[in-house]
């Protein structure tokens, strides 16, 4: 029972915290579509649709007003009652200090870390990546109620993990463009709020690259946004600095084959039925034409996959244009060009300083302004920055008691959890035995530094905690030393100390790896290798300890630990990427056997050799006639050191397939009349159609029943990855491609069944070289582990 007394006076106490914390910050009590001056202008008119109301707000603007609007941060408008805003917030993995939007000088002081992307995508766990968007949300949505962040983040980022030294690699769901869009999907409708919008709960878990069709309309989700998320970096950008090139000119040459099969699909998903608002435009070229420039690229999102939103150029994209591609003669042709493509705000104030200029020499006109401000009010309407005071509003009771709650924090420990990968356990070493043992050593530069725990785009944490930390918490006797004074580890001078203390204990954890002195925005890798003396600090403890060590490595970026993995002495490899503030507990619930891990790599591991690729080719296929492996498990057929979907469990798992087809006919599925006219014959009698004329692939659906037995003495997730090999008709067909992922509980000992919808427009087909879909009749192989099955497909 409360004390009612008691309970009152909290009431009280929090009252005046928030009153007081109202008043601490100007900035607060200001908010567009104040009563009782400046509530009667029609674009605050709640009643009125969302595109009127824009229009008639850019109807009132002058054009010194108007161009005030195209920067992240955007002046006020007094006259009409409007405050200043800043568009550019960050939130990959939680809420970050990258953005000016975020402060975390107020009330709210720190916010929960989620892992870095590429681990949470590791759990290949569709309903965690939407709770974490939704997670997320609900503490921005609370910081931005105590003037502590905006309304407009630019997450994610769903560029594919092409080449294994990419600094940003990290930040991104991985290599595979089906789990990119996945991700991207469900992380932003978490984020946008669909969790608290009525009538839209359901997920859409089918279908990742699906076209859209006119009936879909239907069900299109209410406008309103508790959030806006951004998709960025459209596109192709995976390369900050390598050789001579970097991201600010690079030319990315691309080909219509992987644009459609690879670059795209993410941002396309995303869109479609992700439904984001924003759409983030690179720094780099495309075919020689600046991404911000480029109409057709800018234009695909609102023409074909009904985009509603505003496309931002990534900070400074803008002013590249001109000062570092060189595109342009002069800088008003850059801001001309740029606003022309269809970029609606500057991330900068290049289109500040320059466009009064352009209009002035009628290289742009008032209307194509007119046009982004439609764009980004709009989206300012949905968020419902113009009805009112936002403490009224359906997301107005948010506030500090919504941030690092006891919820949150549990899902950045559930997600560490979920997305550990145990690479290597010889002789079943783990988990260890907690009463077979009495000291622990953790060793190594990485292991105890909280700051480390989050990679790039981290905010402040609720709880910081190193890894070591994690242990501290759970093991009897815990012992730590770096071995190395930084991760570079350029001297063996603290190797003595390590020795000492790994000899001292009946077990070492040694955790090695990168972190973002190695690799980050701007910073690319140049080796595959673990940096500096690491290696050579790894073999010294593994010859010194009384049991096999156990090897974990951090980072975003693969490692070739080759020589790890062929070493007895080192008997388990586990990799944690960056795992937010929990992750230290979650790594010791699994060492020691409180969680059995599922996670699997979302990237290929290759070898160092693969550094002698030209990081600045984009193609994806193979070429053998100049040596070129070609790229992620998709295309790539050289070594590994570990391949993409690689990950151990304590439990042995097996699979069999309960239901399949063997035959498909496409029969009926065709354009009328053209019969045999509709399929197209390549030089060795294969055949296949163009997906265009299949006039119905929701008929040719099919659903493979799959069930998976845990043969083992711990319950735990299990991720379930169907593969397609399709017949290789054409020149660039993948040697296999993803068909549809789901992670399954399962318990000690029992079967689950688990069912993968298959479209065959979507998952069996592949991009031609002019970008468009082709389904190759005949043999198709299903795959799920060492399980295969043949479906073929016909038409008769
Ligand atoms: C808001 O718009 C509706 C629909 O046009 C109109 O009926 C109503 O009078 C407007 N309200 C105000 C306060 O102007
Ligand atoms: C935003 O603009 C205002 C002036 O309009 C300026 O005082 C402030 O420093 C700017 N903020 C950033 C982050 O550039
Ligand atoms: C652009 O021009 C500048 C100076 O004119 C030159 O230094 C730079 O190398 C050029 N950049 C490119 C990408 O051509
Ligand atoms: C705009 O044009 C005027 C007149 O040609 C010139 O004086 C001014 O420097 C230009 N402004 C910018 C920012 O280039
Ligand atoms: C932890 O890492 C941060 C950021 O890299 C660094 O500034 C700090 O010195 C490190 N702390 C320790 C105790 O090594
Ligand atoms: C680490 O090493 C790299 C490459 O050897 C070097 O560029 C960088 O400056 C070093 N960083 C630190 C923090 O020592
Ligand atoms: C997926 O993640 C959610 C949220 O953490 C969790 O409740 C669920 O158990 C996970 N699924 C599996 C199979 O691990």
């Amino acid at each position: 029972m409360h004390n009612h007394r008691f309970f009152f006076l909290l009431l009280v106490l929090q009252f005046l915290k928030l009153c007081s914390s109202f008043s601490s910050n100007p900035h607060h009590r200001l908010f567009p579509c104040k009563p009782p001056h400046h509530s009667s202008y029609p674009f605050c008119n709640t009643s009125l649709p969302i595109t009127t109301r824009a229009q008639s707000l850019v109807s009132l603007l002058t054009l010194h007003e108007k161009i005030q609007q195209l920067s992240d941060n955007v002046s006020a408008i007094p006259r009409l009652g409007i405050p200043s805003y800043e568009w550019w917030s960050e939130s990959l993995h939680g809420i970050a200090i990258n953005g000016p939007g975020v402060s975390f000088d107020g009330v709210i002081n720190s916010a929960t870390s989620f892992p870095q992307v590429i681990l949470t995508a590791a759990s290949f766990n569709r309903t965690l990546w939407f709770l974490i968007g939704s997670a997320i949300a609900v503490e921005g949505r609370a910081m931005y109620n105590v003037g502590q962040a905006g309304l407009t983040f630019w997450a994610p980022n769903i560029n594919i993990f092409r080449d294994p030294r990419w600094g940003r690699g990290q930040e991104t769901p991985g290599e595979d463009p089906m789990v990119a869009s996945a991700y991207a999907i469900d992380f932003v409708r978490g984020f946008q709020g669909a969790n608290w919008m009525s009538g839209s709960g359901i997920r859409n878990r089918f279908g990742e690259t699906r076209v859209l069709k006119d009936d879909d309309d239907g069900n299109r989700e209410d406008d309103d946004l508790m959030l806006s998320a951004c998709c960025k970096h459209l596109t192709a950008y995976d390369l900050e600095k390598w050789k001579k090139f970097n991201r600010y000119s690079f030319n990315a040459v691309v080909s219509e084959q992987d644009l459609a099969d690879t670059y795209q699909p993410p941002f396309r998903s995303c869109v479609e039925q992700g439904k984001a608002s924003c759409l983030m435009c690179s720094y780099n070229e495309v075919n020689g034409v600046p991404a911000c420039a480029r109409k057709d690229l800018l234009d695909q999102p609102r023409n074909e996959w009904a985009f509603k939103g505003y496309i931002t150029s990534d900070c400074d994209a803008v002013a590249t244009v001109f000062e570092y591609q060189n595109y342009t003669k002069t800088p008003e042709d850059a801001v001309a060009d740029a606003l022309k493509a269809g970029t609606d705000i500057n991330c900068g104030t290049y289109m500040l300083r320059h466009m009064l200029n352009a209009t002035k020499l009628g290289k742009v006109q008032e209307e194509d302004i007119d046009r982004a401000l439609i764009n980004l009010f709009s989206v300012q309407l949905r968020l419902g920055l113009f009805d009112g005071n936002p403490r009224k509003g359906k997301f107005g009771s948010l506030g500090p008691q919504n941030v690092c709650t006891s919820e949150h924090k549990k899902l950045a420990l559930e997600a560490a959890r979920q997305g550990i990968v145990l690479l290597k356990n010889d002789k079943k070493i783990l988990p260890l035995k907690k009463n077979e043992y009495s000291s622990l050593a953790v060793i190594g530069p990485l292991a105890n530094n909280a700051s480390k725990m989050g990679g790039g785009y981290s905010g402040i944490p609720c709880n910081p905690k190193s890894l070591f930390d994690g242990f501290q918490d759970y093991a009897k006797e815990t012992s730590y030393t770096a071995g190395c004074l930084d991760v570079n580890c350029t001297s063996d001078v603290g190797f003595d100390e390590a020795i000492l203390t790994a000899r001292k204990a009946d077990f070492v954890v040694i955790v090695l790896g990168l972190d973002l002195t190695q690799e980050t925005e701007d910073l690319d890798r140049v080796s595959l290798l673990l940096p500096g003396k690491q290696m050579a600090l790894l073999s010294t403890i593994a010859a010194a300890s009384k049991e096999p060590v156990i090897l974990v490595l951090t980072g975003g970026g693969p490692l070739d630990v080759s020589f790890a993995e062929k070493d007895p002495r080192i008997a388990s490899i586990l990799w944690i990427g960056y795992p937010g503030e929990a992750g230290g507990r979650a790594l010791a619930e699994i060492i020691f056997g409180d969680y059995n891990p599922g996670g699997r790599l979302p990237v290929t591991w290759y070898p160092q050799s693969f550094t002698s690729v030209p990081m600045n080719d984009m193609s994806m296929r193979a070429d053998s006639a100049r040596g070129y492996p070609g790229r992620t498990y998709r295309f790539y057929t050289g070594n590994v050191v570990y391949s993409f979907g690689q990950g151990l469990s304590y439990s042995n798992y097996v699979y069999e397939f309960l239901s399949a087809p063997n035959k498909l006919s496409l029969t009926g599925s065709l354009q009328a009349g053209s019969g045999r006219k509709v399929l197209h014959q390549v030089g060795d009698g294969l055949d296949y159609v163009n997906i265009d004329e299949v006039t119905s692939c929701d008929s040719l659906r099919f659903s493979v029943q799959i069930s998976v037995r845990n043969d083992g003495n711990m319950d735990g997730g299990h991720v379930v990855l169907l593969f397609s090999r399709v017949p290789k008709v054409i020149k660039g067909t993948p040697e296999k491609q993803l068909v549809g992922f789901d992670r399954v509980h399962t318990t000690s000992y029992g079967s689950t069944t688990t069912s993968i919808l298959v479209d065959p427009c979507v998952h069996l087909s592949i991009a031609n070289e002019y970008g468009k879909r082709i389904l190759p009749l005949g043999d198709h192989t299903l795959s799920l582990g060492d399980l295969e099955h043949l479906v073929s497909i016909e038409t008769n």
